[in-house]
């Protein structure tokens, strides 16, 4: 029997993040002046070892979850990645492993990541120029190193690339183009993604999303394109397929089409808490049972009452009752 939550969605995906840490300073995501160089992230101890993650990712497994996905912060500085990834490919009913990074490690990851096991890779890319890249992303590497990682990361076998644009109005909206053409020039499926109200600290407006239709008007302008059906549930993208052979982009209008009504996602932090929304306020502690002995079915019945009781759908919600409520940091679930 599927286990099933209050709006009949059943848990089909995992987010894990393996860490808070990131080497970029979004200052959508860890402004620089909350997350300063001196920051304290979780202590080694706090967050979950390998053998944890591969230990709730079987438990997961056998409650219906088929995709996991590794996030952060950013999920490459977390030492010896591709040693999980082998772990977790092993696991039986798991079908899909990705992950999703800000590809600033790439050049030297992406072999090993590939070689463990790793079937499919995203990389955030929010605009092609140098200049604003060191304004939008914080980072401590130049935008070119991105760059060198995706051509790595397609070179040993990562095809096709998913390529994340957050738009923000008055930022890298007059991008779209440039950004599609890129995408389309590299073989790599681009996804604009409307700018959410995640965490508490990102100062966001509503003047400040780009509407997917919108974006959809813009590209339409310069090619044709179809829409990709999909019967599967729980998708995130509306997917379009040029219509000259150029691969197909994506738009994820999580803003003003909100898609809680097929969410069948769980986020699992780095310290072992289980988030039902990437909007929730509070997680639960899976950690502590983890540590005191609590067998796998004891931790199966709690992930079983946490999604039977799930209610969430706060995108739905968003404009009507959500204004200022508490919500975990995205840093701490990855996106
Ligand atoms: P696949 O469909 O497995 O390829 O992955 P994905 O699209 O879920 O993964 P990705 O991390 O690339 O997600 C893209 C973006 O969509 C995220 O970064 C979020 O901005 C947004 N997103 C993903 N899942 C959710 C969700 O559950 N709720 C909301 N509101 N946004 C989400
Ligand atoms: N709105 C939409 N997407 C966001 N991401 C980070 N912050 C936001 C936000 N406020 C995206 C990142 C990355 C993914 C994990 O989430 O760009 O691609
Ligand atoms: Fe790091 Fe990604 Fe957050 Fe940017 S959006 S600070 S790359 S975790
Ligand atoms: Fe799922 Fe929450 Fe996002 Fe809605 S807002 S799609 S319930 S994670």
């Amino acid at each position: 029997m599927d286990l099933l939550d209050t709006l009949s969605r059943p848990l089909r995906a995992l987010r894990i993040s393996v860490t808070d840490r990131c080497n970029f300073r979004c200052p959508y995501c860890m402004p620089r002046e909350v997350f300063p160089a001196d920051h304290t992230f979780l202590d080694r101890k706090e967050i979950l070892s390998f053998e944890e993650i591969e230990r709730l990712a079987r438990i997961f497994a056998g409650s219906g979850v088929r995709k996991v996905r590794l996030t952060g912060g950013e999920p490459l500085l977390r030492k010896d990645l591709p040693d999980l990834v082998q772990r977790l490919v092993r696991i039986p009913g798991l079908e899909d492993l990705a992950l999703t990074t800000n590809g600033s490690l790439l050049q030297e990851l992406a072999r090993p990541l590939r070689a463990a096991g790793l079937q499919r890779l995203t990389v955030s890319l929010d605009t092609l120029d140098e200049a604003r890249f060191k304004q939008l992303c914080d980072a401590e590497v130049p935008l070119s190193r991105v760059l060198e990682g995706l051509d790595a990361a397609r070179s040993v076998g990562f095809s096709p690339i998913k390529l994340n644009c957050v738009l923000q109005r008055g930022v890298n909206d007059d991008e779209i183009l440039t950004l599609a053409a890129f995408a389309r020039d590299g073989g790599h499926i681009l996804r604009f993604i409307e700018f959410m109200d995640v965490g508490t600290k990102n100062g966001w407006k509503l003047d400040a999303v780009v509407p997917a239709r919108e974006v959809l008007a813009r590209i339409s302008e310069r090619w044709d394109g179809e829409p990709i059906q999909e019967s599967r549930n729980g998708r995130v993208a509306e997917r379009w397929r040029y219509s000259d052979g150029g691969g197909e982009f994506g738009v994820i209008a999580s803003v003003t089409q909100p898609f809680c009504g097929g969410c069948d996602r769980a986020r699992l932090s780095a310290e072992g808490s289980l988030y039902t929304c990437l909007f929730a306020a509070t997680g639960l502690d899976l950690k502590t049972p983890l540590r005191n002995g609590a067998t796998d079915a004891d931790i199966s019945a709690l992930i079983g009452n946490a999604w039977k009781r799930r209610e969430d759908r706060y995108s739905e919600l968003r404009t009507t009752q959500t204004g200022s409520l508490p919500k975990v940091e995205m840093y701490h679930i990855g996106g």
